[in-house]
């Protein structure tokens, strides 16, 4: 059962026919998680959706409940998860536009609720009915080689051009980076940097949910061309990046 989670101008897949909603209680927050199952045009096969920032993209990158989201996904009985993250690109592969399906993360991130094995018993026993009580999960390679091996075949039989490979910065938020701390994350080795690559991904490792990213570039991340970032500039690259994803979506998700 595949899911897809939607970033940032990817609030709901075009021409998905929405059959329901499954409102989904978890224990980490008191609303429930609304997870469209349905449709996509010319498959038999009902797939579910989840936009990361909430259906009017309202949730900034830093108060998304990750943990109500992955954990709502495995409640429905989901085993594979396609995210897609917009990103900033670090690598000279990584111009505005370029797709990419990384292979490996640094966590930057602060302050959020990143794991469910927080010694919290309604944390623990919700989740040992799926984990069998592992607490230190295995993140060598954090994305799902078949689920990346998928998206390349996607893409190569879509003539479509990505990136497979790079290492995703996922940064605090909500604003952007200095100059000074992209230098850093280059140093670091990030090819790509973005808000909510973390702690998604090692959630979904803990509910065992096989799991990998579709980055699209929307913009140089901070000092790496003479322009300034700006929204209009990044709705931009979206609009036609998404239009690609959404077709590589489309594809991954008919093989
Ligand atoms: N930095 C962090 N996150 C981002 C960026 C960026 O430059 N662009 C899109 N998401």
């Amino acid at each position: 059962m595949l899911a897809f989670i939607g970033g940032t101008g990817l609030n709901q897949l075009p021409g998905f026919e929405v059959e329901r909603v499954a409102q989904v209680q978890t224990p980490y927050q008191d609303a429930a998680v609304p997870v469209a199952r349905g449709h996509l045009p010319g498959d038999s096969a009902a797939v579910h959706f989840l936009p990361r920032h909430g259906d009017g993209h309202t949730v900034p990158p830093h108060r998304i409940n990750y943990r109500a989201n992955m954990f709502a996904l495995r409640e429905l009985g989901i085993t594979s998860v396609l995210a897609v993250n917009a990103v900033g690109g670090i690598h000279r592969q990584m111009g505005p536009g370029v797709i990419a399906i990384p292979e490996q993360i640094i966590d930057y991130t602060h302050g959020r609720a990143h794991t469910y094995f927080d010694g919290d018993a309604v944390d623990i026993e919700s989740v040992d009915r799926f984990t069998a009580s592992v607490t230190h999960i295995d993140f060598t390679e954090p994305y799902n080689r078949s689920l990346r091996q998928l998206l390349m075949a996607s893409a190569d039989e879509l003539n479509l051009p990505v990136w497979p490979q790079g290492v995703y910065g996922a940064t605090q938020g909500p604003r952007l980076e200095s100059v000074a701390e992209v230098r850093r994350l280059q140093n670091d080795g990030c090819d790509m940097v973005g808000m909510t690559g973390m702690p998604e991904a090692a959630l979904a490792r803990e509910l065992g949910l096989a799991y990998a990213s579709v980055c699209l570039s929307v913009n140089w991340a901070a000092g790496l061309s003479d322009d300034v970032i700006t929204m209009p500039a990044i709705r931009a690259v979206l609009a036609q990046g998404m239009d690609q994803i959404h077709h590589l979506l489309l594809t991954a998700a008919r093989r």
